[in-house]
């Protein structure tokens, strides 16, 4: 295996584990961020812990991450981290939050590690080496995304809610022939990435909330597109099966 790949799946299952410390135990701090999003002491411990390891193994890669920013590097290796992706999820004791971890190199999208410690689920990828899901059962499976083609048919999942919603989305949740669920968070991507959903939206995130994605959906046969909303600075995406992505983002595209 590809010692970054390697280490990034152990250091996400570690990090993981210490995110598992605070879950759902009472007493938990949530202090709000200047953006106005919650940060606990298992985001910041998460994100420490994943830098140390990081810098213990791959001293010269560089590391941006979502509570500690950029730090540069020496080497053409850059890892993006996201210590919990889904705080508010994990914040109210909702297991669907997750630690992601991605790799960049000089071509681009390298490594994705999307890790679910609650569920014991893992998605991870690599460049033209395909996607896997390692099942909470402990078994490795390749990750394929489904092969919808049909709107009537498919699931879609949301995370940021209904206010972003285009006046062709609402049309569609309100006629209902879209099964529609919501609080998907990085659990929403791991289940378009081992064909469990059609398709996912989210809003209002940033590089580091989906940077696995870059390589875990195309490997895993999916589309995937992302985009900065007019007016905004942060990002939207769109994830599908391909047969749906054409049609999603002429529906669902602000
Ligand atoms: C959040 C998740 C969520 C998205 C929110 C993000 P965070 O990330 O990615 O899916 O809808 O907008 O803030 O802050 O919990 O890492």
């Amino acid at each position: 295996m590809n010692p970054r790949l390697e280490a990034a799946l152990a250091i996400a299952k570690e990090a993981g584990q210490l995110t598992l410390e605070y879950f759902n135990k009472p007493g938990l701090q949530v202090e709000m961020k200047q953006d106005s999003s919650p940060v606990t002491l298992a985001d910041t411990g998460s994100e420490a812990l994943i830098r140390t390891r990081i810098g213990e193994q791959f001293p010269g890669d560089g590391m941006v991450g979502e509570e500690f920013g950029e730090q540069l590097g020496t080497s053409d290796y850059v890892w993006t981290i996201d210590p919990i992706d889904g705080t508010k999820s994990f914040i109210h004791g909702v297991p669907l939050y997750g630690v992601l971890i991605a790799v960049e190199d000089v071509a681009g999208p390298l490594i994705g590690v999307v890790h679910l410690p609650a569920l014991g689920e893992t998605v991870y990828a690599i460049r033209d080496g395909g996607a896997f899901w390692e099942r909470a059962d402990g078994d490795v499976v390749p990750a394929k995304v489904r092969t919808t083609t049909e709107l009537t048919r498919m699931s879609l999942i949301l995370t940021s809610g209904f206010e972003w919603a285009t006046p062709t989305m609402r049309e569609a949740f309100i006629r209902g022939d879209t099964m529609v669920r919501t609080w998907g968070d990085a659990y929403a991507w791991l289940l378009l990435a081992t064909g469990r959903a059609d398709a996912m939206i989210d809003h209002g995130i940033m590089e580091y909330d989906i940077a696995p994605l870059r390589v875990i959906i195309p490997e895993a046969g999916g589309a995937m597109t992302v985009w900065t909303p007019e007016g905004r600075d942060d990002l939207a995406a769109v994830v599908s099966t391909k047969g749906l992505h054409d049609t999603m983002l002429s529906r669902f595209k602000a």
